[in-house]
């Protein structure tokens, strides 16, 4: 039977390979559109809590995953000679930095030559991962013709970019547009009829350097918008200027605005990491990205300035960081998720004990920290309370996550410094709440 036809019916096995928070939604996608699937991850304990039905993604909820385990074939495995089973292999692992700051290929390269070692015609492969322009066609592709088979013709490549945004309420994987770019237009064609079974709005582009370069564009737009605030910030504070109220009042504008928020650095594995594949890959062809320089110049200044801005507050009231008991409050990067990964608490945690600062954390969802590519701070989330607070000098706010009660933290600790105007609704008193 054609995959065409496999796919027409719901019969086409899909293989989706790295269960991680891209990954592990888009399986569960496929698996309630009805086709059988099989999930491949390095991480055994991964595949064993998902042959028991528990989803080590919290915010994705158990539901998720204990609905694999009826309806269509599931299958979890870390066994990768059985790629060659699945009809369609999707490729979602990974893709961060080098340490200076150069693309890190090597999990894309390495799920590559697994797929290459049991590809067979018919298959189609499909890489997710977000990467610079050409990865699917310079790195991918040669793996896969190297066995001796035509792109196209016997088999099929494709990329389409996940645009998952983890916690997110209003949009999950299949109600956010997805953009399908082929290597060839019938490898385009077939991934697109793949998608369309699954993601309610599939948008074909012309190739999948196409679809590449959009998201990287949109992940691009973010840090260079969000380096745009972040220097408003810094420049309408030193005003004495709220810039939180005047990005509220400029989004009242209804068209050519759209509001970003600053904060105290960035995070996740997106807008930190992405923007640096497009320029590395620039230079190829001479250029320099000098908006993502730059926005990146900005972002990653902002843990310095949220120090700064904490050490002055200490300093008005006639303490120093040195000695001071300060809590962190938020560690994952963003609201009401567990996700750590690049977040600048760890970062202001650092700098702030680097002063000699005697810092603490409190994460509702993260109960301690485990060790990180560039950080390994062995820490355990206090307890939140009222008497708690009371024993900080300082309470320095990162992540406004939906469980915390501002009322109660402003109402018991010595000095709050805000890095997401988390505190802008509550009553009484405002002189021990200082914005950064
Ligand atoms: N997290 C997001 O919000 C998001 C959004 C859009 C795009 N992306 C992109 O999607 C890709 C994946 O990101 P993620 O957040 O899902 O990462 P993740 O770390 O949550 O998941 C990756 C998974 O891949 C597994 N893995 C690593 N090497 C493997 C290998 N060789 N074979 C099989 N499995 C392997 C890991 O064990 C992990 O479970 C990245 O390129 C990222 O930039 C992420």
């Amino acid at each position: 039977m054609s995959l065409q036809t496999k796919i027409k019916d719901s019969s086409a096995v899909v293989g989706v390979i790295g269960l991680g928070y891209v990954g592990l939604p888009l399986l569960a996608a496929f698996h309630r559109a009805g086709f059988p699937t099989i999930g491949f991850d390095i991480d055994p304990a991964k595949i064993t809590a998902l042959k028991k039905g528990e989803n080590y993604l919290k915010h994705l909820g158990s539901e998720m995953t204990q609905d694999l385990l009826k309806g269509a074939k599931f299958d979890a495995t870390a066994d990768f000679s059985r790629m060659g089973e699945a009809d369609v292999l999707i490729s979602c692992v990974p893709t961060p930095l080098g340490k200076h700051l150069e693309p890190d290929l090597t999990y894309v390269e390495k799920t590559a030559d697994d797929i290459a070692k049991t590809l067979r015609p018919g298959q189609l492969i499909v890489l997710e991962s977000t990467t610079y322009p050409r990865t699917t066609r310079d790195v991918m592709l040669p793996r896969f013709e190297a066995r001796g088979m035509k792109c196209g013709q016997d088999f099929y490549v494709a990329y389409s970019p996940e645009r998952e945004d983890p916690g997110r309420k209003d949009f999950h994987t299949q109600t956010i547009p997805k953009l399908v770019g082929g290597i060839d237009p019938i490898s385009g064609e077939l991934a697109t009829a793949l998608y369309k079974r699954a993601i309610e709005k599939v948008i074909p582009v012309s190739n999948a350097e196409v679809a590449e370069a959009a998201k990287l564009l949109e992940n691009i737009y973010r840090a260079v918008n969000i380096a745009l605030v972040n220097e408003m910030k810094m420049v309408l504070t030193a005003m004495g200027i709220d810039v939180w109220e005047v990005i509220n009042a400029a989004a009242t504008k209804p068209f050519g605005f759209q509001a970003f928020y600053p904060g105290p650095g960035l995070g996740g594995h997106c807008i930190p990491i992405d923007p640096f594949y497009l320029t590395w890959k620039a230079r190829e062809v001479g250029m320099n990205t000098r908006f993502i320089e730059l926005a990146g110049e900005i972002n990653h200044h902002m843990p310095e300035y949220v120090v700064h801005r904490t050490s002055l507050a200490l300093n008005d009231r006639g303490k120093a960081v040195k000695g001071s008991r300060i809590l962190v409050l938020g560690l994952a990067y963003k609201p009401d998720v567990d996700d750590v990964r690049e977040s600048p608490s760890f970062e202001l945690i650092e700098k702030l004990e680097e002063l000699g600062g005697e810092v603490d954390y409190h994460d509702p969802h993260v109960p301690a920290t485990h060790k990180m590519r560039r950080h390994d701070l062995q820490m355990k989330s206090i307890q939140l309370t009222p008497e708690a607070l009371k024993g900080y000098d300082c309470v320095l706010v990162a992540t406004h996550h939906q469980a915390y009660d501002w009322q109660m933290v402003a109402d018991n600790a010595k000095l709050v410094v805000d890095t997401r105007n988390a505190l802008k609704g509550v009553r009484g008193r405002r002189d021990h709440i200082v914005m950064a």
